[in-house]
């Protein structure tokens, strides 16, 4: 079973992605042939500045070698790399009605929260369709918000082969259910792009600082807590297992501690999940030459199999 997904580099990554994209990703990689790149054709079109970029990249690449993504049982490649998908990318273009990217949620959400509207911003799901098609994918594990993505990337392939011939597997998307949206400090969706994001690596304090600024109503000191409606308790579930969420829950209802005793278990919950990842980190960032080689040999492996695609694509399509 091909397993695929693509990660952004534009800035740190953060707990939303951990639970919503990399914690699925990394269990899965046990036993699929699983797939994963870094997209930074994709965060190119909302960062435009070239070293914050180029920087974002290595460091996305330290971080899921990090996270435990293990370069002896996945392919994991940089995306620019395998120049093949910009091509499958103008291809597919050809097959993507104005309609199907118009409709496209994820568009319509980046321009009303001002990023500017360009043309790369727009027609996004198309390469992302490429990124999928073009190594044959069948399952890609995604976040609530990509699914639309992953449902125009088969509505293409489908018009592509009614068109061609079987020439693209149809992908199926694969939410995890247990874990819902990721709420940010603020209580909205934790993203990047609303500032209200938790990074994996923090230091220490920080972390702390970032905890305590978690929103929460304005209960005294000595009265229960509604654990149901809270943030710190939402983020901290995501950590515990159902022994350890009931017995936080019976602490909000004790009444006999505050937010900020919370807000400090939140933290020590981060701050010991991430412990082994932040020494492997550390390894990797001292070793870039070993990054840069894991890389290489993801692309070198990738791009073995997009090159023999494409000559079937092209061939379907009549580019000599
Ligand atoms: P951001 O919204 O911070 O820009 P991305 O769009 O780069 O995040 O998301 C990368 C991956 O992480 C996607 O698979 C996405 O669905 C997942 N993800 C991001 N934020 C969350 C969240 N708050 N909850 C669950 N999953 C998330
Ligand atoms: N759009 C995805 C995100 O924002 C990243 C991505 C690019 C991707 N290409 C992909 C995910 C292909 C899965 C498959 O998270």
């Amino acid at each position: 079973m091909r397993v695929l997904n693509g990660l952004q580099s534009s800035g740190n990554l953060h707990i939303g992605n951990y639970f919503g994209a990399i914690k699925p990703m990394m269990d899965l990689q046990q036993d699929s042939d699983m797939f994963m790149f870094i997209a930074n054709y994709h965060a190119l079109t909302s960062l435009k500045d070239a070293k914050a970029l180029r920087e974002n990249s290595v460091d996305a690449a330290v971080t899921f070698l990090s996270l435990g993504l293990d370069p002896n049982k996945s392919t994991f490649w940089l995306q620019s790399d395998v120049k093949e998908v910009l091509e499958l990318y103008w291809i597919l273009s050809a097959y993507t009605p104005m309609g199907l990217l118009e409709r496209a949620h994820s568009y319509k959400d980046k321009v009303a929260k001002g990023i500017s509207a360009n043309h790369a911003l727009f027609s996004y799901p198309v390469l992302m369709a490429a990124d999928i098609l073009l190594y044959d994918s069948q399952i890609v594990p995604v976040g609530k918000d990509q699914i639309q993505h992953v449902e125009m990337t088969r509505d293409i392939a489908i018009k592509f082969n009614n068109e061609h011939g079987e020439i693209f597997t149809i992908p199926e998307f694969r939410t995890d259910d247990s874990v819902a949206t990721v709420p940010g400090i603020d209580g909205q969706k934790m993203s990047k792009s609303y500032g209200n994001d938790i990074a994996i690596f923090m230091d220490e304090k920080p972390l702390q600082k970032l905890c305590n600024k978690v929103v929460t109503d304005s209960t005294p000191m000595g009265e229960p807590l509604d654990f149901e409606s809270c943030n710190v308790y939402a983020l901290a579930s995501l950590f515990l297992d159902d022994s350890g969420k009931l017995e936080l829950a019976d602490r909000y209802r004790s009444g006999n501690e505050g937010y900020g005793h919370f807000k400090k278990y939140l933290k020590e919950l981060i701050w010991s999940e991430f412990a082994e990842a932040r020494e492997r980190r550390a390894y990797y960032q001292a070793n870039p030459d070993i990054v840069q080689d894991i890389l290489s040999d993801g692309a070198k492996k990738a791009r073995a199999i997009a090159s023999e695609k494409m000559k079937i694509i092209r061939d379907a399509v009549g580019i000599l």
